[in-house]
């Protein structure tokens, strides 16, 4: 398969090739780069029709390798935290790499955003990425078979995520994109407003770890089911933000997990540009770039410092295969896993 939007974008301390994908829909287009199948780029109309690339990213595979931000990247094979870096499933328990405080974050070492992906299908406008995930890799069972599907339709994103594997395991997929909306590189978010669908949250100790309890939004800055701008609260005396050092806590999102469904709108005074998220997944991780600062310098020179970006990321809860009372994030051997989340873009 040789096309004219697929371009080599470095090799892998081994050799193996890394790949950049163009795409291309109606108002939108993308760069997908095969290591960690992260979005590179994401290029939408400003109020004025001035193409804007609204996502963080890099100009090099090297850049990519040496930060650890997760930028653009898919993160599995589960995404956020596990407590104490293990679990336990059908009376076995497994250990999984430990690489946040005394957690598992991300899918640990090596975890998807770090690995190549293998290009499927190319079309113009789609792009359909495939990752096995060995039983054993950082520690989950099962050989998990991994397929995510970029497409691009008018002014949206889609990313909708499969997964099989041979034994029982835990699968929770996400993509870790920071955006800004008044252009990468272009300041910080945090004149941005936020919006997000949940009357719920999930409270988190010190180490972000949740509680268990799903606590009513109601009468806390949590509540972000009206437009805020994310500078407004973000610096008050609420513990969940002190402790955080900002928003970074998942919300559950209102209505059926399993249905394409609202689940946040951010958008910029600047550039007038508006994102909705839809998602199938029970939780958003609304997250403001707490942690962003020492990475390289990002596309074109752009400095990249704590909240030049935010992150929408959908998910099982964090945690989840510890909370019986979370949607569990347990895919049972031979069982299809799948899940779409949705980046539509407009204007304010
Ligand atoms: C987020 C997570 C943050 C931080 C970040 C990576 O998804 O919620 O706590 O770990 O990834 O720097």
């Amino acid at each position: 398969m040789r096309q004219s939007n697929i371009r080599p974008f470095g090799a892998m301390p081994d050799g193996a090739p890394v790949e950049e994908i163009t795409l291309a829909g109606a108002g939108i287009t993308a760069a997908i780069i095969t290591y960690g199948g992260a979005v590179r780029s994401l290029t939408v109309p400003d109020r004025t029709g001035a193409p804007t690339d609204v996502v963080l990213g890099f100009d090099t595979l090297e850049d990519y390798r040496v930060q650890d931000k997760y930028i653009g990247a898919i993160v599995g094979r589960c995404a956020n935290r596990i407590a104490g870096g293990r679990f336990s499933l059908n009376g076995r328990e497994y250990p999984l790499f430990v690489n946040n405080g005394p957690n598992h974050l991300h899918g640990g070492q090596v975890g998807f955003d770090r690995q190549v992906w293998t290009v499927e299908e190319l079309r113009e406008n789609e792009a359909v990425l495939r990752l096995v995930s060995p039983d054993g890799q950082e520690g989950y069972p099962g050989r998990l078979e991994v397929r995510v599907t970029y497409t691009l339709e008018e002014k949206s994103l889609s990313i909708f995520y499969e997964a099989r594997s041979d034994a029982d395991t835990v699968c929770s997929l996400t993509n870790h994109s920071y955006f800004n909306l008044s252009g990468q590189g272009r300041g910080d978010v945090l004149d941005h407003r936020i919006q997000l669908c949940a009357q719920y949250y999930t409270p988190a100790d010190r180490q972000s770890i949740p509680t268990g309890q799903l606590a009513p939004v109601e009468g806390t800055p949590m509540d972000l089911r009206q437009p805020v701008q994310i500078g407004a609260r973000i610096g008050g005396d609420f513990p969940q933000l002190l402790w955080a050092g900002g928003y970074d806590h998942n919300w559950a999102v209102d209505g059926q997990p399993g249905q394409l469904r609202p689940a946040g709108r951010a958008a910029a005074p600047d550039t007038g540009i508006a994102m909705e998220v839809e998602t199938t997944m029970p939780g958003i991780q609304f997250y403001t770039g707490n942690f962003l600062a020492g990475c390289p310098a990002g596309k074109g020179g752009a400095r990249y410092e704590n909240r030049s970006g935010f992150a929408l990321e959908t998910q099982f809860y964090p945690d989840a295969v510890h909370h019986p009372g979370f949607p569990s994030p347990v895919l049972r051997a031979g069982e299809r896993y799948a899940h779409r989340t949705v980046y539509r873009f407009g204007l304010d």
